[in-house]
């Protein structure tokens, strides 16, 4: 290793120098210089050339059963089937959505415990490293208490904790203990003594975020990375981390409502897309292995402005309920509230709906609200949203067996969508049947045939 000092170098040109500045000299952007490690290495060529291998691809191993289970079901699918050794998987997500939780979990699940019910054929990790970044051990410890009394016990000298921010530290720590798997809670309480600037700055989690990553590479372990995200989810830290590590997954959810999306948006070692649902308990994160069922259990049918829709989230459907509530206002300014789905999207649906399908919406408030607390970004809920509308407005209620997918156009055209196949199937087996592009063909005449007393 040779001498290390730092640069602050523009992330848009290239351009570096010793000191911070808000604007770069050379290309005139604003924010775009960080802090960044120089490390003057002395090459020695003769060397550097042997240290790589070209492989044949029949010597290159892929060993699927190496895959380290979670021991939570939702996570291991989310992953492609376990976590990969020497892979780095940067948990994001806004505070208090349950990150530590289920990190903790997983620690418990991974240390062996004495009689592992789920243990057979599952690879067991051995010792976990959590690392307390932001919490001290007693508070992890309390967290575990609440999440099961007896795991305390099987996991008491399998569950290392470690109160460190320095990140040269603890790798030290992880060189030295070897652990089957570290847990480092959070990523923006790390700092490194090379870069002089504070925890959580742009430079300092990515530096530290990388020098985890070599470690995990060289010792083979899988490390999770917890990373806090704001609302807007432009916070110094999981952005700039995406292509430091292999995986990420967004926490999402609505802290008030007991449900939590974990969703896969870059997986070096499995799909992406997949999604996992949980459910935030009493004792922790509870795996929802029937996602579709719960989100319609408080469903109360044959109201008008319910509609149910199948979704396609990654690949994997589920049912909700859209609801709409109309009301009329002498506002020149009626309210349009959209809770789940994108606002501008509903704006539209609602545009659609005057122009197209005929209904007098302008003197009316508009409310849109997807049960459960989840944000749905698949357009072929368009067709559900506008017949929520049109059924509140009209005080009719849709068939209570119908569940209505597509995507709805400018010219009030119903749309095919995506895995209909699917999304059929996951209707059916809760016996709905899908209203699609095929039973209308434009909005209006949708309307006209669901929407009849
Ligand atoms: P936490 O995992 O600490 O969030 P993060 O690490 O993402 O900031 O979750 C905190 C919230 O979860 C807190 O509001 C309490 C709640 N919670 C439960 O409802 N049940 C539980 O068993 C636990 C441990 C936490
Ligand atoms: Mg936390």
């Amino acid at each position: 290793m040779g001498k290390t000092h730092s640069q602050f170098v523009c992330q848009q040109c290239g351009y570096s120098q010793s000191g911070w500045a808000g604007k770069c000299p050379e290309c005139g952007n604003w924010n775009t210089l960080v802090e960044t490690v120089v490390t003057q290495a002395p090459r020695n060529k003769s060397q550097d050339s042997n240290k790589s291998k070209i492989y044949k691809l029949s010597e290159v191993k892929v060993d699927e059963t190496q895959r380290l289970k979670t021991g939570e079901e939702e996570l291991d699918n989310v992953l492609g089937g376990g976590l990969v050794p020497g892979m780095v998987v940067l948990v994001a997500g806004e505070p208090g959505i349950g990150k530590s939780t289920l990190l903790t979990q997983v620690a418990l699940n991974t240390s062996p415990q004495p009689s592992p019910k789920t243990g057979e054929g599952v690879r067991r990790a051995g010792e976990v490293l959590y690392v307390c970044g932001e919490e001290s051990a007693s508070q992890v410890a309390l967290r575990i208490k609440r999440l099961s009394h007896k795991a305390i016990e099987s996991s008491r000298d399998h569950l290392l904790m470690f109160e460190s921010t320095d990140v040269d530290e603890i790798i030290g720590k992880i060189r030295e203990v070897k652990p089957g798997l570290v847990i480092v809670d959070s990523i923006q309480t790390m700092v490194t003594e090379e870069l002089t600037g504070g925890a959580g700055s742009v430079g300092q989690v990515r530096e530290c975020a990388s020098k985890l990553s070599v470690v995990s590479k060289q010792l083979s372990v899988p490390i999770f990375l917890v990373g806090h995200v704001t609302k807007e989810g432009n916070i110094a830290g999981p952005r700039v981390l995406e292509h430091v590590v292999d995986t990420v997954l967004w926490f999402e959810g609505d802290r008030s409502m007991p449900v939590r999306l974990v969703r896969a948006v870059k997986n070096r070692f499995g799909p992406t897309d997949e999604v996992g649902v949980f459910e935030m308990s009493e004792k922790g994160l509870v795996g929802v292995s029937n996602p579709s069922q719960f989100f319609l259990a408080e469903r109360v049918k044959n109201v008008p402005g319910s509609v149910v829709s199948v979704v396609l989230e990654g690949k994997r459907p589920l049912l909700v309920e859209i609801q709409a509530l109309t009301v009329s206002t002498t506002s020149p300014m009626p309210r349009r509230v959209a809770t789940g789905i994108d606002f501008a999207r509903l704006q539209m649906l609602v545009a659609v709906l005057i122009a197209r399908a005929g209904l007098h919406l302008s003197g009316e408030d508009i409310f849109v609200n997807v049960t459960g607390g989840i944000r749905l970004a698949d357009r072929g809920v368009d067709l559900a949203i506008c017949l929520a509308i049109a059924s509140a407005f009209l005080q009719k209620s849709l068939p209570g067996d119908v569940a209505a997918v597509g995507e709805v156009g400018l010219l009030g055209e119903v749309r095919m969508v995506a895995g209909l196949e699917r999304r059929v199937k996951e209707a059916k087996k809760l016996g709905f049947r899908v209203a699609s592009a095929e039973s209308g063909k434009s909005v209006s005449a949708a309307i006209k045939k669901l929407l009849q007393d």
